[in-house]
């Protein structure tokens, strides 16, 4: 298993649009043990293959207190989506900023599991949150992209001072 680097907000590879798994071979299992380690190893509660800067439909999410619940999510589809909820939200990729956005309070999902099974499963409240959060990852959109411009571009700058402080 290996520890992979995340990429940090704003670089443009965060941008990129990933393309769905269309075999779970040795590679694609082993990038998922890899995200798993890279998620716990954070911390973090969920993580986008396109964080790790490949562009493949793949997410890990444990939201768990214990950390002994991963959730891997293949070519996820949201099929429904209602209801309102704002949470806070983090990202790994946008170290120490956090705010409030607007997602659906309740889903259901549509995933191909590690094993290559179809499942269909409802989600509310945090776990909701955080599928539509890594999703969005995998469009290449960030949490930060519904904020406002001049939000963004401090979140940005501060970013940058972080990396030169603790190079
Ligand atoms: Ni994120």
């Amino acid at each position: 298993m290996a520890l992979l680097p995340i990429l940090e907000y704003p670089d443009p590879r965060l941008k990129t649009v990933a393309q769905p798994v269309t075999e779970i071979t040795e590679k694609v299992s082993r990038l998922i043990r890899d995200m798993a380690e890279t998620m716990y190893a954070a911390p973090g509660i969920g993580l986008a293959a396109t964080q790790v800067d490949v562009h493949l439909r793949v997410i890990v999410i444990d939201i768990s207190e214990t950390k002994n619940d991963l959730l891997v999510l293949i070519n996820p589809e949201i099929l429904a989506a209602s209801g309102e909820i704002y949470g806070e939200e983090g990202c790994l990729s946008v170290p120490s900023y956090y705010d409030q956005i607007k997602r659906a309070e309740k889903i259901t999902v549509r995933i191909l599991t590690e094993t290559g099974e179809t499942r269909e499963f409802e989600a509310e409240g945090l776990l909701s949150v955080c599928i539509q959060h890594e999703m969005d990852h995998l469009r290449g959109i960030l949490f930060v992209d519904y904020l406002s411009k001049l939000k963004r571009s401090r979140i940005a700058k501060k970013l940058k001072k972080q990396r030169q402080m603790t190079m």
